[in-house]
């Protein structure tokens, strides 16, 4: 069977991105990245790509004055002429319009640094010290209009440390991060992964794979 083609979008740094294409590195991984798409032309992520060998391109979005679906309409066309078949958000830092979840329908992946549905949006680390939780985390989640929400494919926790600060709390989630992601496309790239309302459906042998659905990283 042919490798799952996936489209990468970034707006960063790219350490998530990174993850995957080490993964999509090791021998019989189901998914290949045919195309790592930036939204800003200095995103580190494209480097990244580059080292790799990966297509790049880059539809930044201020050439379109705030036209969210003309700046969708440019980032379907490179993906569709790269012959994506599932988008990885990593690190993408745009919100997306009802068109594109539309056009992708159940075709998009993005990882969140919390626990969802708690701390969607930015600052989530200070806003989960804020509120004294003592487990933190990330997900992976298909992509809904609505900013991080969506059926959920996999969670990572962390605990959170009496002394943390939101800097040592993100380095930690960013590591279970790495570790969740190429999880979670493994199986969806497997067909593993069925979503029946707006719930992701595991199978039970792939709910073995992600430990019951979840990672939980120990100190
Ligand atoms: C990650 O924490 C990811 O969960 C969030 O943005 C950050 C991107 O980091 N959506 P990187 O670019 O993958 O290093």
């Amino acid at each position: 069977m042919g490798k799952l083609k996936v489209g990468a979008l970034i707006s960063g740094r790219g350490t998530n991105l990174q993850a995957l294409i080490d993964a999509a590195a090791q021998r019989g991984y189901p998914a290949e990245l045919v195309l790592v798409l930036s939204n800003r032309p200095n995103a580190r992520g494209l480097k990244r790509a580059e080292a790799a060998g990966i297509e790049t391109a880059v539809v930044d979005h201020t050439d379109f004055g705030g036209d969210r679906p003309a700046f969708e309409a440019a980032l379907t066309e490179r993906l569709e002429a790269a012959g994506v078949e599932l988008i990885c958000q990593a690190g993408f830092m745009r919100i997306v319009t009802a068109g594109y979840v539309a056009r992708w329908w159940n075709r998009v992946l993005n990882i969140h640094p919390s626990l969802l549905p708690a701390f969607p949006g930015l600052e989530t680390h200070a806003r989960a010290l804020e509120a004294g939780v003592k487990l933190a985390g990330c997900t992976v989640h298909f992509v809904r209009e609505a900013v991080d929400q969506g059926p959920i494919v996999g969670q990572a926790a962390v605990p959170v440390l009496p002394d943390d600060s939101a800097e040592s709390l993100a380095a930690r989630v960013l590591e279970a991060e790495h570790a969740l992601y190429p999880r979670c496309l493994k199986l969806v790239a497997e067909g593993r992964v069925r979503i029946e309302g707006e719930q992701a459906r595991l199978e039970p042998d792939a709910v073995d794979e992600l430990a019951g659905g979840r990672l939980v990283v120990p100190r």
